[in-house]
């Protein structure tokens, strides 16, 4: 089946009314994303598995002797998100494997989608893929809510997912020899060839690293009080800070030359006739260099509590020139600004590589994400390449 079709079953689901897709974690849409990969999973005979951590993984010859060629991505998405992000990675293995439907592998492969990747709703993205490499500790986990104080385990619960077990699965990891996810290009970082992003003639690239992220979460405290009958002398109004701090983290990225973003903010109550008794705002800051993006938080000061942080995170360039070469073509390299459960996975010192997919709208996590179809059917022959090469 073409990655465009079976992309287009999934057009309909968390579809927002405002553009884009509502697919966090553990909703009804994400629900309904998983029961697709397991029958996508199901009509080609692979034996499906639910990992301890929410991991939906689709094996194909499990029993061959060997660790595992895993390919995936992620079905969750953030707010409004795009169509691309995930879905193109999980939709293109399917396609792959279509593609080599008369290849006996040596080695087992399997699919995997990763649960709750962007880290939308609870805070902490990847959580699937930490929880399972033991990056992120089942207590923190389990600690972990939403914004309406729904926790993970309830969330889990609800979706049909036990959150009992939760944790470090070290055998399933030693399962996975290498770890391949193809995904939609986020932005137009410049490749190796000097160019900004991937271009209509060079449609795919491989990325060379992740660069260091990190999310902080800032409390400003006030006292909630009549917004009609209280001198402006008077109040301690914390949305004042709050305006501070978002115009502080943009400065001190410009100056740094790094990304901060504040992308959350809330505020308690949040009645127009009320001055708020507190406010948070939640920034996420990357960039290039790891000291960089550490020195700015550093001077946003204000206690700012680390929630996650991912340092940089380098392919195995040797893996990754492999499957460049089983591509063939010389593939522009280019790092990833956004993060991964590749990332994830190769900080567990898996050779991991990912084979990007051309975005002209340069934008991502937006409704106007967006990647050619062609480009898409020219990933899943890259895609297969790979995998008939890494597993012959
Ligand atoms: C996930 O896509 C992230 O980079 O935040
Ligand atoms: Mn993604
Ligand atoms: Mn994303």
């Amino acid at each position: 089946m073409s990655v465009v079709s079976l992309l287009a079953e999934l057009a309909d689901v968390g579809a927002s009314r405002a553009g884009g897709y509502d697919r966090l974690a553990w909703t009804r849409a994400d629900s309904k994303c998983r029961e697709w990969f397991v029958a996508q999973s199901e009509s080609r005979g692979l034996d499906v598995e639910v990992d301890r951590n929410g991991n939906l993984w689709a094996w194909l010859n499990p029993s061959l002797p060997g660790s595992a060629l895993v390919v995936g991505s992620h079905l969750d998405s953030v707010p409004r998100g795009g169509a691309f992000d995930g879905p193109l990675g999980i939709a293109s293995a399917f396609a792959a494997l279509d593609l080599l439907a008369d290849f006996a592998p040596t080695r087992p492969i399997a699919i995997v989608a990763f649960a709750d990747e962007e880290g939308a709703r609870f805070g902490v993205a990847c959580a699937g893929s930490r929880l399972l490499t033991g990056a992120l500790a089942a207590d923190t986990f389990r600690s972990l809510t939403d914004a309406d104080g729904v926790t993970t385990a309830e969330a889990m619960s609800n979706a049909g997912q036990s959150p009992d077990h939760v944790g470090a699965d070290l055998e399933r990891v030693a399962r996975i020899g290498e770890f391949i996810e193809l995904h939609v290009e986020q932005g137009h970082l410049r490749t190796s060839a000097g160019v900004d992003g991937l271009t209509p003639d060079a449609p795919l690239g491989l990325a060379t690293e992740i660069w260091p992220h990190g999310r902080w979460r800032v409390d400003l405290i006030g006292q909630q009080n009549h917004a009609g009958t209280t001198r402006l002398a008077d109040r301690v109004d914390p949305m004042l800070d709050l305006a501070r701090v978002i115009l502080e983290v943009r400065n001190a990225a410009e100056a740094s030359g790094i990304l901060a973003t504040v992308g959350r903010v809330r505020v308690s109550p949040g009645a127009v006739n009320a001055i708020p008794g507190s406010a948070s705002a939640w920034i996420d800051a990357r960039g290039s260099d790891e000291d960089r993006v550490v020195s700015v938080m550093g001077d946003i000061g204000r206690g700012a509590v680390l929630e996650s942080w991912t340092p940089t995170t380098p392919f195995d360039s040797a893996f990754v020139a492999d499957v460049g070469k089983a591509i063939g073509g010389d593939l522009p390299l280019l790092p990833s600004g956004a993060g991964h459960d590749a990332g994830v996975l190769a900080l567990a010192g898996i050779p991991t590589a990912m084979i990007l997919v051309r975005n002209p709208s340069g934008i991502s996590h937006a409704p106007e994400e967006f990647a050619e179809d062609g480009d898409c059917e020219r990933g899943v022959v890259a895609l297969a390449a790979a995998m008939r090469s890494r597993t012959a």
